[in-house]
């Protein structure tokens, strides 16, 4: 496994994170959820990735369950607020009062006493910043969270929260995590610049695209029973998303392209991600053992430089293309 600096932090990451969204707590048995913590954690995996809405706390509960297995040293685990957990006024966003009842509901279905970050699943236009600053910082200096996020955030939304954080002695912010895979590039274009400059490292979600960087959806064919295509409770996102003719057409001139080199496509999109210094960790999703054994194997591979430029030719850099 090969562990990066989580931006300027003294923290490092495993380059592969494990998700649970839709899969862990949701559509995985515990038995299968178990399978796919345990295999990459004993190939080199610390990071794991989890939210509060994420099945509605059902994948913080599981995961929390199967990571008692292992010393809380040993592993670094993100959750998440902002999502609506009820139906109240105050069940949502980003307001001092629900970051600091979420936090304490998270840690209670995770069963452990410390977040190791905290991430704003969104902006929340309706909270002033500064609120949702000195909440976080005040739940670091209480000992209940390490450091606090954001996902999906603009560059400007970003540069605004750090300075800010500055200018009242709060912690900045320690990561970002941005959807970022072969057909949605937005993040080179001013979110990866601005990252750097600010030191906040990157965990990019949806790596392989909800799946369609793995080369099994076929133009002008459904989805093959068994995937999260084909499952009505879990394709909301890839159907709206990435269900086009073009992108299943570009999936396959991954594969053409990973098959010259003797990997698979997933494997292929993986280390496309990881080439970026600016990126952390790829956070995967698994369905199976199997998946992440192959998904594991983009810690190794290094992508020559005419493979990058095919690349590029079928999945333009954002400047050449509109989002995908
Ligand atoms: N911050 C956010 O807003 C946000 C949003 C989305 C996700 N996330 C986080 O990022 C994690 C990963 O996101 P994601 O699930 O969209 O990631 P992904 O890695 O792009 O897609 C995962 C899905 O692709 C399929 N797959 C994975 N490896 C495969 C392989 N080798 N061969 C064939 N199929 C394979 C599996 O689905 P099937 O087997 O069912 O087809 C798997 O569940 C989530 O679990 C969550 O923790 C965060």
């Amino acid at each position: 496994m090969q562990y990066r600096h989580m931006g300027k932090w003294g923290v490092r990451l495993s380059a592969i994170g494990v998700g649970s969204y839709l899969t862990i707590g949701f559509k995985l048995d515990e038995e299968t959820s178990r399978a796919t913590v345990r295999a990459a954690y004993d190939a080199g995996v610390n990071f794991f990735d989890t939210a509060n809405a994420y099945n509605k706390g059902g994948a913080e509960r599981m995961l929390g369950k199967i990571l008692r297995d292992f010393p809380r040293s040993s592993f670094f685990l993100i959750t998440k607020v902002f999502a609506e957990m009820g139906p109240g006024p105050n069940d949502r966003g980003l307001s001092a009062k629900h970051v600091f009842e979420q936090c304490h509901a998270s840690l209670q279905r995770l069963g452990i006493d410390y977040i190791d970050l905290y991430m704003c699943h969104r902006p929340d236009p309706d909270t002033p910043l500064e609120e949702t600053i000195r909440v976080m910082e005040d739940l670091a200096r209480q000992g209940k969270i390490l450091y606090w996020g954001v996902s999906e955030w603009s560059a400007a939304q970003m540069a605004e929260a750090n300075c800010l954080a500055r200018q009242i002695g709060a912690r900045p912010i320690g990561v970002n995590q941005p959807r970022y895979n072969l057909l949605y590039r937005q993040p080179e274009e001013k979110v990866f610049p601005l990252t750097t400059t600010e030191g906040i490292g990157n965990v990019a979600f949806s790596p392989l695209a909800h799946g369609m960087l793995t080369g099994k959806y076929q133009p002008s064919k459904p989805a093959p029973p068994g995937t999260r295509a084909a499952d009505d409770e879990t394709n909301m996102v890839i159907k709206n998303l990435y269900w086009k003719e073009e992108s299943r057409r570009k999936s396959q001139e991954l594969v053409r392209i990973a098959r010259e080199m003797g990997i698979s496509p997933a494997t292929l999109a993986l280390a496309w991600c990881l080439r970026r210094t600016e990126v952390t960790s790829a956070i995967i999703g698994a369905t199976k053992v199997s998946q992440i054994q192959e998904n594991l194997k983009a810690v190794d591979v290094q992508i020559p430089a005419d493979v990058l430029l095919k690349l590029d030719s079928v999945f333009p850099p954002p400047t050449a293309s509109p989002a995908v």
